[in-house]
């Protein structure tokens, strides 16, 4: 039974109001000096809660009543929304999103950054806060009655929400999801994604041109030996036109990564082709591509005016530059670029893709962009970063602030690391802050985009 006294004991049941939620989306309330965190509790929402576990100055409770809901809750758009692990904001309204999104960064900005420039503001989602993801990898697995579940892990565990439909996948992603999952079934392939039970397939990957309409399905797998796999990849193409090709990406080792070294051709092409910001890009198996089309492209359309009615043709640094997804469409624009990039097999895309829009002003590197960077930077008069959820090394600060260039632009994924190295830049260093725009990439999830464009001063 709950207990009723007042000490926070696990068990105790008590009444919160929801205050902001964290990064992952979880709800976050004050009570008696502590901070209880309770999944799904919405700002403003009222609930009975009971405490279970408590690290540090933080409460870890579960819902069990709600006596107000928010007023900016919503029945979420998908079925699975409570269970499955890939969304964690679909029971609130997209402008309340857009809305806490916003003061996140502002926060960020102002607490870690010391930066008081109010960021310009969010673009609404309108209708595009669902059907958005060009890609999708979903963890498979074949139960004890050998039946396969297809769908993202349950929040905070290894357990599939088994899945026919996802709403944030692109409609011509998802119409193939059922039928793939029935054919797989059937295939009698073993499936499990952590391996636990053997080898075999372990993901499903689908990948999609937004303005080709072309289609890549990936099967993930720890081993090569599941009979009549050639085939089936050319019943699928025979199946779906839009299907340019099929390929087998080999992962055996147990670790995080989804995707292994090795790919291999099962039917058709390895790459599919892909409109992007003006140039055309191949896309291939495991290569690094943002997942909103739209608005990558428009982040990246900002990037390149500011960059070229600021300078004029220049020669630009693409630091973190994938398969150049920024590098090209600059080098279109007439700027002379170095895109560096530690991934051998991007790099290699990369100049697959510059070669394949005939664009020779455009040359890029592989290796680690902490120890290419200071040579090449007193050649160029602007650089771009786009590094990972990390930010930069501080190693990589104190090269550009060594040698500073006059235009810098900053692509980020978290506004955390983002602000972080702002305050470097703009308290160590010569510069200020031109633009700072964010992007809401990921509707229905708590991550953002925010590009920061740089000048220096002196
Ligand atoms: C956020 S992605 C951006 C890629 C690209 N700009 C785009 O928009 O598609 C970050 C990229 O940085 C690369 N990377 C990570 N650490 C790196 C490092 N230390 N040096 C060079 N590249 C690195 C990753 O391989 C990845 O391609």
């Amino acid at each position: 039974m709950a207990k009723t006294v007042h000490d926070p004991v696990p068990g105790l049941v008590i009444t919160v109001t929801g205050d902001d939620l964290d990064l992952h989306g979880n709800g976050l309330a004050r009570w008696q000096n502590w901070v209880i965190v309770v999944p799904s509790l919405l700002p403003g929402e009222v609930a009975k809660v009971q405490l279970q576990q408590r690290k540090r100055s933080r409460w870890f409770a579960r819902r069990t009543e709600s006596l107000l809901p928010a007023v900016d809750e919503r029945r979420p758009p998908c079925i699975l929304a409570n269970d499955c692990g890939g969304c964690t904001l679909q029971h609130l309204e997209d402008t309340s999103q857009e809305r806490w999104k916003q003061r996140q960064l502002t926060t960020s900005l102002s607490k870690i950054g010391g930066i008081a420039q109010p960021p310009s503001p969010l673009e609404p989602t309108g209708d595009h806060g669902f059907g958005y993801r060009n890609r999708a990898l979903i963890p498979l697995h074949r139960d004890g009655e050998g039946k396969l579940r297809l769908g993202y892990y349950r929040r905070g565990s290894h357990r599939i929400v088994n899945m026919n439909h996802c709403p944030v996948l692109d409609p011509r992603l998802d119409e193939l999801i059922a039928p793939i999952k029935r054919d797989l079934d059937l295939s009698g392939w073993p499936a499990d994604s952590d391996l636990h039970q053997g080898d075999g397939l372990r993901h499903l990957g689908l990948r999609l041109g937004v303005r080709t309409g072309d289609v890549l399905i990936s099967l993930i797998s720890s081993t090569e030996e599941l009979v009549d796999l050639r085939s089936m990849a050319k019943r699928w193409m025979d199946r779906w036109p839009q299907v340019k090709g099929v390929t087998l990406n080999l992962q055996p080792k147990r670790s995080n990564r989804v995707l292994g070294e090795s790919t291999k051709v099962l039917a058709g092409q390895a790459e599919i082709e892909e409109h992007f910001a003006g140039v055309t890009l191949m896309l291939g198996t495991t290569t690094f591509f943002q997942v909103n089309t739209p608005r990558a492209e428009a982040a990246v359309e900002t990037l390149c005016t500011w960059l070229t009615e600021c300078a004029g043709p220049s020669n630009v640094i693409d630091a973190y530059c994938g398969i150049g997804t920024i590098a090209l469409p600059l080098a279109s624009r007439g700027h002379r670029v170095l895109g560096l990039e530690l991934h051998q097999a991007s790099v290699d895309q990369a100049r697959h893709n510059a070669k394949r829009n005939q664009l020779d002003r455009v040359q890029f590197k592989a290796g680690d962009v902490k120890t290419l960077l200071a040579e090449a930077l007193p050649h160029h008069g602007a650089l771009v970063v786009d590094p990972p959820r990390k930010g930069l090394d501080p190693d990589v600060v104190d090269q550009i602030l060594h040698c500073p260039p006059q235009w810098l632009a900053y692509l980020s994924c978290d506004p955390a690391t983002l602000s972080r190295d702002l305050k470097r830049l703009s308290t160590e260093g010569p510069y200020s802050l031109d633009v700072l725009q964010p992007f809401d990439f990921f509707p229905q999830t708590t991550h953002l985009e925010c590009l920061a464009l740089l000048r220096r001063q002196t």
